[in-house]
């Protein structure tokens, strides 16, 4: 049989007598959590990025559909569906990145640290495959709570010896995407020449929009400086609010995860000068901006001159950071 899609139960192509098409060169990347509402899109987007070539995609349901229908798309990547966790470590071997954005999602009145409970059992057996599979790999942690979940991800790679700090990225892209987006808004620009920086973590007042630096420079008035950090806050409860029960930002989310990937994986291929924000662990755990190169996360920047209001944030968002860093690292620890 051809190997040109390895895809269980896509009998009809399986069977024809097909020439076998050697994969692109290129990154291969693996989605866990593939099949739900940020899975799919971000598969689709990943698809048709030129620097994969070969796209793993697993979920523990459903994922076999999402495989045959990405993998008609017309672009290099080969796409491979894995679906039920003894899949797990044969979807991740040989991957140079992983994108995880498996487990439940917030309902209006939530807030992420709800998800705890059932996302960092879902963390940790994903990473422990992680560790057994592709240790090397980078890894870009999509799954709330964010505070949380990457200090579970980092001692479970501790645990297995295989820890290094630059390849667990947490993603908080889709802050500086609303950022960029909401204050383009209110200074009448395209978002896309707007670049906001944005701190600290991936939950309410651990958010921490950094408007004295945004580029091109700007100045805004207090009222702005007000609801542009509420805005950028309470991105994602505008989000779930308006979804009513259907669950969080899936699209805009999928959009983020590809923009960091994108940057990640030109990072890898020695491009110079990615920079993009992200959760790291060496601060020990703090978003900030980043230099993203062959090893990942190559060097992390200060956070660069804050103002007052700023300086109040950052005391706010680190109270708060405490207790979800602590919260990941006692689950694993127990
Ligand atoms: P969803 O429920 O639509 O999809 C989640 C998928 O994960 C499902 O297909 C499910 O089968 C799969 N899954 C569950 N357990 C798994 C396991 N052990 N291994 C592999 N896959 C598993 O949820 P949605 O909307 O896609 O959100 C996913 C996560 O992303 C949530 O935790 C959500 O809070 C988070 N999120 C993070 C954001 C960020 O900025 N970092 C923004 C938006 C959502």
């Amino acid at each position: 049989p051809p190997n040109f899609q390895m895809m269980e139960g896509n009998s009809s192509i399986g069977k024809m007598n097909c020439r076998a098409k050697g994969a692109a060169p290129g990154f291969k990347v693996a989605i866990l959590g593939a099949a739900g509402g940020i899975g799919q899109p971000l598969s689709m987007l990943m698809k048709m990025n030129p620097l994969v070539s070969v796209l793993h995609l697993y979920d523990v349901v459903n994922t076999l559909g999402v495989t045959a229908d990405i993998s008609h798309m017309d672009t290099g990547a080969v796409v491979r569906g894995f679906v039920g966790k003894d899949k797990l470590d044969e979807a991740l071997t040989g991957m140079d990145l992983v994108i995880i954005p498996a487990g439940v999602p917030r309902k209006p009145g939530m807030t992420r640290d709800d998800l705890f409970k059932i996302n960092a059992g879902i963390v940790k057996t994903i990473c422990e495959g992680i560790a057994r599979s592709c240790p090397r790999a980078i890894v870009n942690l999509i799954s709330n709570p964010v505070n949380s979940t990457v200090p579970i991800a980092a001692e479970v790679f501790k645990k297995a010896g295989i820890y290094d700090p630059k390849r667990l990225l947490g993603v908080t892209m889709l802050d500086v995407v609303r950022a960029n987006t909401f204050v383009a808004e209110v200074l009448g620009l395209d978002p896309r020449e707007v670049d906001v920086p944005v701190v600290g973590g991936h939950a309410g007042v651990t958010i921490l929009p950094l408007l004295s630096q945004v580029k091109p420079p700007c100045s805004f008035t207090p009222e702005e400086i007000n609801y542009l950090t509420d805005r950028i806050q309470n991105g994602g409860t505008e989000v779930v609010e308006a979804k009513a029960g259907a669950g969080s930002a899936t699209l805009s989310m999928a959009y983020a995860a590809v923009k960091f990937a994108d940057a990640c994986l030109r990072g890898l291929r020695g491009d110079a000068g990615v920079i993009e924000c992200s959760f790291v662990t060496e601060l020990p755990f703090f978003a900030t901006k980043v230099r993203l190169g062959r090893s990942g996360a190559e060097e992390i920047f200060p956070l660069g001159p804050l103002n007052e209001y700023e300086r109040a944030g950052l005391e706010k968002a680190k109270k708060e950071l405490a207790v979800s860093i602590d919260k990941g690292v006692s689950f694993t620890r127990n």
